[in-house]
C-alpha cells in the first residue's frame, strides 16, 4: 500500500507548544509519572487516544449550526436517523453521549448476574458494564493476536470454536448477548474478517443468542476487509459495512472514533422489544429518545462525520498514516504489534525497553522516557493496567507490555510523525538512561488513571 497524501487541506490551525526538558520533568515530578495527570497544555504530540480528538470537517462545523434544539422530534435526530439506516441497516436506533453509555442501556436491560458475554476482546468499558450488572466478560480472541510479530491479516479475529465450545459449556440460556468488537482495540486495533463475523453470527444464531457489534472503529475494519480480504477489492466500504451489519442484531457505537466527532455515540437494533425496553433506561439516565445525551447540533455533527468516516479517500490516508508511524519505528529498531492497526501502533515496550524487568513496568518508563524526550504523550498497555499481585504483594507482571500510539483522525501531519519516530531514536540510543518505575499508589479499579509512580534505582545498581 503506498502512501497516500491527506485528502484535505488544513482550513483552522491549533497551536502546540513544545515546552522545555526541565519542565517536561517537573511536570512529570508532579503528575507522579502518571501521564494522564498531565495538563494538555504542556504536551507537544497527544497519542494518548484516538476518541474524541478527531478534527472535525467545514462540512460539519456548518452543520452544527443547522441543529435543531427542540426537545421532542428534532429535526438533527431524523437527520442522524438517515444516517444510520444508510450505513447500518438497522429499524431502530437511540443516541447516547458516548459508547460507554450505549454499553450501559445494553447491559443493564439485558446481563443478570451470573450471566455471561462473550467477545472477541471487550475494551475496558464494555468489560466494566458487563461486570457492573454481575456478568461475567469473556474474551475468546484467535491465538495468533498474542504473537506480536505474525503478520496474519485478520488477528482481531474471535476463535470459533472456542466460542462454540464456551457457548456450550456454561449454556445459551446464561448468555444474554454475544458480542465482537471491530477493530478489536485491547488488541493492537486489529481487524475482523467478514469470514468470521458471518461464523461469529451463525453461532450466535444457531444458539438463539442476540449478536451485538462494538462498532467503533467499524470504518477502518470494512476498510481493511477491503484491501485485505479476498472476493472485497470492488466492493465499496459502505457496501462492506451494510454486510457486517446485516449479519448482527444491532451495535454499539461510539461515534467520537470512527464518526469522526469530538461526542456522541448510539446503540442501535433490529429487535423492536429491545428498543421499547432500552427507550425507558434511555429517559431515565440520557434523555428524551430523540436527542438522547446529545445537543441537536452534535446530532447533525455526526450525520455528517458517519459520512465522511466511510469516504474511501480518507481511510486509504488514514490507514497508510498509520502504517507510516509503523514503518518509520521498524525503520528505528522498534519493535510493534505487526502488522499495524488501524487507529495506531502498539508497542512491545518489554521487548524495546529489555534493560527493565518487567516487574519495574517498562511499558510506563517507556511512555514516560517519550514524554521526557519529545513532549510525546501516550497511553501504557501492561502492568499497570493488568498486573496482579501475588500473597506477598509481589506483582505479577501481565503477559504484554505495550505502549499504544493512537492517532487522532485528520490531525497530525506526515512530519509529526517523522518527529514522534526520532524521538524513539533518541530513547532507544539513551536507553540505559531510563531506569523502571514503581507504583507510589495504586488505586483498586482501573488505576491507569490515577495511579502514581516513582523511580526505582538503576537496573544495573540493583544487581
Ligand atoms: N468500545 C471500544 C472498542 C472502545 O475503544 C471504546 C473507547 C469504547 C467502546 C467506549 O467508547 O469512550 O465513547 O465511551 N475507547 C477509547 C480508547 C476511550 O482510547 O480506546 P466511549
Amino acid at each position: 500500500m503506498s502512501l497516500f497524501p491527506e485528502p484535505f487541506k488544513i482550513k483552522v490551525v491549533e497551536p502546540i507548544r513544545l515546552i522545555g526538558k526541565k519542565e517536561r520533568e517537573e511536570e512529570l515530578e508532579k503528575a507522579g509519572y502518571n501521564l494522564f495527570a498531565i495538563d494538555a497544555d504542556k504536551i507537544f504530540i497527544d497519542f494518548l487516544t484516538d476518541s474524541g480528538t478527531s478534527a472535525m470537517s467545514d462540512r460539519q462545523w456548518g452543520a452544527l449550526m443547522t441543529g435543531d434544539e427542540s426537545y421532542a422530534g428534532c429535526r438533527s435526530f431524523r437527520n442522524l436517523e438517515k444516517s444510520i439506516k444508510d450505513i447500518f441497516g438497522f429499524n431502530f436506533f437511540i443516541p447516547t453521549h458516548q459508547g460507554r453509555a450505549a454499553e450501559d442501556v445494553l447491559f443493564s436491560n439485558l446481563v443478570k448476574p451470573g450471566n455471561y458475554v462473550p467477545n472477541n476482546t471487550h475494551f475496558d468499558t464494555t468489560r466494566a458494564n458487563v461486570e457492573a450488572n454481575g456478568g461475567n466478560a469473556v474474551d475468546l480472541v484467535i491465538d495468533e493476536a498474542r504473537v506480536i510479530d505474525s503478520d496474519y491479516p485478520f488477528k482481531g479475529n474471535m476463535d470459533t470454536k472456542k466460542l462454540e465450545n464456551f457457548i456450550k459449556s456454561v449454556g445459551p440460556e446464561n448468555i444474554p448477548v454475544g458480542m465482537t468488537t471491530i477493530t478489536n482495540n485491547s488488541m493492537g486495533g486489529q481487524p475482523v474478517s467478514m469470514k468470521n463475523i458471518r461464523q461469529t453470527s451463525g453461532i450466535y444464531k444457531k444458539y438463539n443468542i442476540p449478536f451485538f457489534i462494538d462498532a467503533c472503529r467499524y470504518a477502518e475494519n470494512s476498510y481493511f476487509i477491503k484491501i485485505r480480504e479476498e472476493g472485497y477489492s470492488n466492493r465499496s466500504v459502505k457496501e462492506i459495512a451494510r454486510e457486517i451489519f446485516s449479519c448482527a442484531d444491532g451495535c454499539t457505537m461510539s461515534a467520537k472514533k470512527d464518526g469522526l466527532v469530538n461526542m456522541g455515540g448510539f446503540l442501535a437494533m433490529n429487535r423492536e422489544d429491545f428498543f421499547e425496553k432500552f427507550k425507558q433506561k434511555l429517559i431515565l439516565t440520557e434523555g428524551f429518545p430523540t436527542y438522547g445525551g446529545l445537543s441537536g447540533r452534535d446530532l447533525e455533527a455526526v450525520a455528517v462525520g458517519l459520512q465522511e468516516g466511510l469516504d474511501e479517500d480518507y481511510l486509504r490516508y488514514r490507514i497508510a498514516h498509520t502504517k507510516y508511524l509503523a514503518d518509520r519505528l521498524e525503520e528505528e529498531g522498534v519493535p510493534i504489534i505487526k502488522p499495524a492497526g488501524g487507529h495506531g501502533v502498539y508497542v512491545d515496550a518489554r521487548g524495546f525497553m529489555d534493560h527493565i524487568p518487567p516487574d519495574q513496568l517498562p511499558g510506563q518508563s517507556l511512555a514516560v522516557a517519550l514524554y521526557l524526550e519529545g513532549g510525546i504523550r501516550t497511553s501504557e498497555i501492561g502492568s499497570v493496567m493488568f498486573a496482579k499481585k501475588d500473597e506477598n504483594g509481589n506483582l505479577i507482571p501481565s503477559d504484554l507490555d505495550l505502549v499504544r500510539l493512537a492517532i487522532p483522525r485528520r490531525v497530525y501531519t506526515l512530519s509529526h510523525l517523522d518527529y514522534v519516530a526520532k524521538v524513539f531514536r533518541k530513547v532507544r540510543e539513551n536507553k540505559e538512561k531510563y531506569q523502571g518505575l514503581k507504583f507510589t499508589y495504586m488505586p483498586s479499579a482501573l488505576r491507569h488513571f490515577t495511579a502514581r509512580f516513582g523511580r526505582v534505582k538503576p537496573v544495573a545498581a540493583k544487581a
